[in-house]
């Protein structure tokens, strides 16, 4: 999933407006599958609660619904929103997810609330983007998961957001605001691109991926 020129010269989404009229442009943004970071961490994983910040149309968190899980997801673009809700009623996983409405720029999570948070391509015009992963990474209850993915840094994709900077992060940057005491298994890479997602959206920049568990 992710990148969004289809064919156009666009800038990047990075507001609520911009979003949503991403999302307005096509009847499916993104390819509904789900991203193969989350595939490759979650997979082995028990079914609990899970977090999915920024879930776009919902191909993670039906995802997630499909293997038991119980998904709370949250994003700021009501079009997209209502997708992933059709979605689901069509799967007939309505009953296992929870679509909030929230800015994520202000909102704060329950805190060590979920077994999974899980965030890709949150790339977006932040207040203060380290206390938002602060937020994040404080809903994960013990022995839960943070897996944040973002596109790394890059000539293609990157140069594409030189007008708001800090939209971009990296797993680094992600690390930086966990505290070693809570945290173990703090795992930093950067990692290729599901090749489907880049061939569908033209966007091959890899991936910066940070996964975490909580002690
Ligand atoms: C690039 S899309 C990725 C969507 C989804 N995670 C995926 O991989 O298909 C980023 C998503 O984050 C949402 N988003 C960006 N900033 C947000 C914010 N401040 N609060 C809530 N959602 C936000 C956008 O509306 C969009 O759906």
């Amino acid at each position: 999933m992710s990148e969004h020129q289809h064919g156009t010269t666009r800038q990047p989404a990075t507001t609520r407006d911009s979003y949503d009229e991403l999302y307005r442009s096509a009847p499916a943004v993104w390819t509904g599958r789900p991203n193969g970071q989350l595939v490759r961490e979650a997979t082995d994983l028990p079914p609990g609660t899970a977090l999915d910040a920024g879930a776009g149309e919902g191909g993670d968190a039906l995802w997630l619904a499909s293997r038991g899980w119980r998904v709370t997801a949250v994003d700021f673009s009501p079009v997209a929103l209502e997708r992933g809700a059709a979605k689901a009623a069509e799967l007939r996983l309505a009953d296992r997810i929870d679509w909030r409405h929230e800015d994520l720029d202000t909102w704060a999570p329950p805190e060590a609330a979920f077994d999974l948070v899980t965030a890709h391509y949150l790339h977006s015009s932040w207040t203060d983007r380290e206390a938002m992963f602060r937020r994040l990474a404080a809903a994960v209850a013990p022995g839960g998961t943070l897996l944040v993915v973002g596109h790394q840094h890059g000539e293609g994709w990157g140069h594409g957001h030189a007008h708001e900077p800090g939209a971009l992060y990296s797993a680094d940057d992600v690390a930086a605001v966990l505290d070693p005491a809570q945290w173990t298994d703090v795992v930093t890479e950067t990692r290729d691109r599901d090749p489907d997602a880049a061939h569908r959206t033209g966007n091959p920049v890899p991936d910066t991926v940070l996964v975490a568990r909580r002690r």
